[in-house]
């Protein structure tokens, strides 16, 4: 499969999930897809509560999957809105896609129209703090 049918494919399961959001209180669904190093596509919506900060981002969402399934390297992401302003994983979601990709890996950000731009993780998050800080550390 060629990297622009997986790309597809990741638009397609982060259209679907964003289908099944649950944001009755922002009324704005998210989608998201991470491709594992396995090759599989993993797909989360972002789920809010009437507690507010108790709500999660469709990226998170979409790690959960990807740990639940024993996959532990993402290659690369994807996030889809609806809005007119083009959306990029908010600054948390960043912070948690960095404990689990190089920052070299694509990140695709999508709109109704599709794919509209790809930035890197580490363009997204320079100088991040990751697991390399706490290694050797004894902790
Ligand atoms: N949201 C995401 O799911 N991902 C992002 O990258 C940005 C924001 C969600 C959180 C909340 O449910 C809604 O969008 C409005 O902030």
């Amino acid at each position: 499969m060629g990297d622009g049918e997986v790309v597809a494919k990741m638009l397609a399961a982060a259209r679907a999930a964003m289908a099944k959001a649950y944001a009755p209180y922002s009324n704005f669904p998210v989608g998201a897809a991470l491709l594992g190093a396995n090759g599989r596509i993993y797909a989360g919506c972002n789920v809010e509560n009437a507690a507010y900060p108790q709500g999660c981002c469709a990226e998170t969402s979409a790690i959960s999957a990807m740990i639940a399934d024993g996959e532990r390297q993402i290659r690369a992401a994807l996030v889809v809105g609806q809005g007119a302003e083009l959306i990029a994983p908010c600054g948390g979601c960043r912070q948690r896609l960095n404990e689990f990709a190089l920052p070299s890996i694509p990140v695709h950000l999508s709109g109704p129209k599709g794919v509209e731009r790809t930035v890197t993780l580490g363009e997204l998050l320079p100088f991040a703090f990751g697991p390399q800080n706490l290694a050797g550390s004894g902790s």
